[in-house]
């Protein structure tokens, strides 16, 4: 599994593992970089399918377009080497026509998986909760916060690893549908919220990046769209009392 220690990556082994599924991580930590393909040869021998939820942090086209392409590629060609018979790839709701950021590379890697000679199955999610925690570190500026102005429909990694683990077990399905969370919410709020946790009360500013990152609703769930079920603050909720 390809990002198997990433924020969804862990549920994804998890949601396998309660499913009696042995998994393969292939991670730098692991001795795999998907980017120039290290590692991979004769790594997937006996696999049944690859899921990739690796990703890179980066905002620019170039080098987003050339993770997910190659990252993409070399996975592609691992498998037709070993005779796995299914890829899946986690993508994101409401990319269609992305040119610039890292959602030009998810366009890129839809792209290749969709193009590649490997049965495939993509689903597509929401941000996910998690992710107000990672721009919260990403966005540490001095004694503020800076996120980008977001309105999103996030969604637990934990639903997402369970959607993608029935998936692996389903066979290649193409494009299923979408994943979202149970309510739009705006990324500066979920943040704020993330801070009112004791001891950290940084203040958070939200700056339009209309570039960057998709327009007002474009990243909300269209018609067609599963649900799930866990809101931020149930998730929130959760994770402090851990
Ligand atoms: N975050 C969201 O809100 C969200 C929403 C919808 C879809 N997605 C998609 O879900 C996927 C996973 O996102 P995430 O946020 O869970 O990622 P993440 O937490 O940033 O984890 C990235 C994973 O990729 C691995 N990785 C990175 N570069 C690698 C390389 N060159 N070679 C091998 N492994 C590499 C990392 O392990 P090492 O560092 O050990 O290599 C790690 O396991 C991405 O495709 C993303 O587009 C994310």
């Amino acid at each position: 599994m390809a990002g198997a220690t990433g924020a969804v990556g862990v549920h994804v082994v998890a949601a396998l593992a309660e499913r009696g599924v042995e998994v393969v991580p292939l991670t730098r930590g692991a001795g795999v970089d998907l980017l120039t393909g290290s590692g991979l040869d004769g790594r997937l021998d006996g696999c049944d399918a690859v899921v990739d939820v690796a990703s890179v942090q980066t905002l620019r086209t170039k080098q987003a377009v050339e993770y997910f392409t190659r990252s993409t590629e070399n996975l592609l060609a691992a498998e037709a080497a070993s005779g796995v018979g299914h890829h899946l790839a986690l993508s994101i709701v409401g990319i269609d026509g992305a040119e610039v950021g890292y959602y030009a590379g998810k366009v890129a890697q839809e792209r290749a998986v969709v193009g590649g000679s490997i049965p495939w199955t993509i689903l597509r999610a929401t941000q996910f909760h998690e992710f107000a925690d990672q721009l919260r570190a990403r966005g540490r500026l001095g004694p503020v916060i800076v996120v980008p102005t977001m309105t999103i429909q996030p969604v637990a990694a934990v639903e997402v690893g369970a959607a993608l683990a029935d998936a692996v077990l389903a066979g290649p399905s193409g494009r299923i549908p979408d994943l979202a969370g149970p309510r739009v919410e705006q990324l500066a709020d979920l943040v704020r919220r993330c801070e009112r946790a004791p001891g950290a009360r940084t203040p958070v500013f939200s700056v339009p990046m209309p570039r960057l990152i998709m327009r007002t609703s474009g990243l909300l769930a269209g018609p067609g769209a599963r649900l799930g079920k866990v809101s931020f603050d149930e998730w929130l909720a959760g994770r402090t009392r851990d």
